[in-house]
């Protein structure tokens, strides 16, 4: 029998630790690892069981340290190797996980590989990047482009030929058909198992490989508009086909077949460790999940947050959709925000009730099936923070919408409202710690390496939210606490339980233990009476409007707007 006890990476709640924007423990208005390790007790008493680290290695942070420059170190702002090691035990010693974020595709032109690679044309690591010649006219090889703007060659005048970037120019990609490269990498997989870290995140995966006979694409959206796709608040028809577009324009640059055979060769890699160690797709496509065991454990379920506003029948038929479609044995993993997206305060909100709408989705990710990731500040309900000068921008991304925004006749205000809009840097502001200076993230009168968001003085910080039993930190601290202690919940099947338009009522059903929950997410401002028909009665377990440890009758059920009801039915 198929043993049904779950792994530590189906049951914990996960949190991403933003290193730049975390906590500043040298206080020079940058994150660092003095900082997180202090910010560690504050973790566990969220009941956070893994934390995954956006990079924090050596980087000229061209694309915010995910142009890697030293693949087995620490950026110097961040602290050293010591350090990390530090952090790494004292995560462990509180029973938190760490991964760390592993970009394959690509390295930083300051690496010591592509600064060999560009040297001459006969240098020995010139195949472990691509090179082109041009084409017959001089220009780049064909009309691929980068997803962050312009063509995908770059050319280098020293050697006469093109190199390949998907991301920024100072990201050129690897040769992964290159053996060498992946023995090179390989080792640096190693480096950081071997110190004993839990897994990794795996960065744009979908990109490692190209279609090697090149083929013209024939896309047909606008520079402006790759720029802008995916980092727009839209809602979710437009999002799916901005989506397709996208996959047209990049067809031949994405998700090539061989993918899968490294994705299991990692596997393997992984597998030789004890410890069971995870790795997550940063990429939609649940062809990741291999056979179910052979490829990658979790790949984010990205299309739940595809959307500007989540209601009840997205979410049905994102998990009708989703769940179907998984091969035996793969385990969901659902997310609400990341360091790429708006934060989901903003991006699901209505404007006049997005704390509320926040709350509701909060409780929505803590119950479906699936591992949680959280982003960190989420748990407080920070907000994207919309920049007002050009020279606060430090998403690259977002300066090269702006001059394309110029290109296509924007005036500079227009360009500079476009550009802050969908800057990645809206969701990327400093930790908000305490009603203090910065914020409490840096010492008073330092200047922090983006703007803190003034919202922490409208009790949008931990220190207050800590003392007050209704913020958004308890809430959620309250959430993950029964999510820890009631099986179905961690590990339950999910059923939608009808089709109303205003809730989202589901059920989750634990074998293992008999036990059922019911989930009821009244996502709209208005008072609605129900029928579930799930059973007579049920003892609340978590509510929103003070019912917890009441009994409920499901077939009666009088929802307050935007109330949240979790209960364990009875018979
Ligand atoms: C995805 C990361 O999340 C994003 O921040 C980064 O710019 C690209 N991959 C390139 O590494
Ligand atoms: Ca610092």
């Amino acid at each position: 029998m198929m043993n049904k006890t779950k792994r530590w990476w189906q049951t914990a709640v996960f949190y991403q630790i933003y290193p730049r924007s975390f906590a500043d423990g040298n206080g020079d208005g940058i994150g660092d690892f003095t900082g997180m390790i202090a910010k560690l007790d504050y973790l566990q008493s969220l009941g956070i069981g893994a934390v995954w680290l956006s990079p924090h290695y050596p980087s000229p942070n061209v694309d915010c340290g995910y142009d890697i420059s030293d693949y087995t170190n620490v950026a110097p702002e961040y602290g050293t190797l010591e350090d990390f090691k530090r952090f790494l035990q004292e995560a462990h010693a509180r029973g938190i996980r760490v991964l760390l974020d592993l970009v394959l595709n690509h390295t930083s032109d300051q690496h010591p590989w592509f600064v060999e690679s560009r040297s001459s044309r006969d240098n020995p690591k010139r195949d472990w990047y691509i090179w082109h010649d041009p084409a017959p006219d001089g220009g780049p090889p064909n009309n691929w482009w980068s997803v962050f703007g312009g063509s995908a060659w770059e050319f280098d005048a020293r050697t006469g030929q093109y190199y390949y970037h998907f991301f920024f120019k100072e990201q050129p990609d690897l040769n992964w058909r290159n053996p060498a490269v992946k023995q090179a990498m390989w080792d640096a997989v190693r480096f950081w198992l071997d110190m004993g870290v839990d897994g990794f995140r795996l960065d744009a995966i979908g990109t490692i490989y190209e279609d090697p006979t090149m083929p013209n694409h024939q896309g047909t959206l606008s520079q402006l508009e790759v720029l802008r796709a995916w980092r727009e608040n839209l809602p979710a028809e437009q999002m799916q086909q901005l989506t397709n577009a996208m996959m047209e324009t990049f067809r031949y640059q994405f998700g090539q077949p061989e993918v899968h055979d490294l994705m299991k060769e990692l596997r393997a890699l992984l597998d030789t460790y004890a410890g069971d160690r995870v790795l997550i797709g940063e990429d939609d496509d649940i062809a990741y999940y291999g056979n179910g065991d052979d490829e990658l454990h979790l790949v984010f379920n990205f299309p739940l947050m595809r959307t500007n506003r989540i209601t009840p029948a997205f979410v049905r038929a994102n998990q009708a959709e989703r769940l179907s479609k998984l091969p035996p044995g793969a385990w969901p993993c659902n997310t609400l925000n990341n360091h790429d997206v708006s934060r989901m305060r903003t991006a699901f909100g209505d404007g006049e009730h997005d704390l509320s709408i926040a709350r509701v989705n909060a409780a929505l990710v803590l119950t479906l099936k699936g591992t949680p990731v959280l982003y960190n500040g989420e748990e407080i309900g920070m907000t994207d923070l919309i920049l007002s000068r050009l020279d606060q921008l430090r998403d690259n991304q977002a300066i090269n919408a702006y001059h394309a925004a110029i290109a296509d006749g924007a005036t500079p205000e227009q360009a500079l409202a476009l550009a802050a809009r969908i800057s990645r840097d809206r969701c990327r502001t400093p930790m908000q710690w305490a009603n203090a200076p910065n914020a409490g993230f840096s010492p008073a009168g330092v200047e922090t390496w983006l703007p803190v968001n003034p919202n922490y003085a409208e009790g949008i910080n931990v220190a207050e939210q800590e003392h007050d039993p209704d913020s958004m930190l308890n809430y959620y601290r309250r959430l993950i606490r029964v999510r820890q202690r009631t099986p179905a919940l961690y590990q339950g099947e999910y059923a939608p339980v009808d089709e109303a338009e205003e809730y989202l009522a589901f059920t989750r059903r634990d074998e293992e233990s008999g036990q059922t929950c019911l989930v009821v997410l009244n996502m709209s401002p208005e008072p609605v009476a129900t029928s579930l028909p799930v059973a007579d009665r049920a003892r609340c377990i978590f509510s929103s409007h003070g019912r917890e440890g009441r009994g409920i009758a499901p077939r009666h059920l009088h929802l307050a707007p935007f109330e949240v009801l979790i209960a364990e039915l009875e018979g």
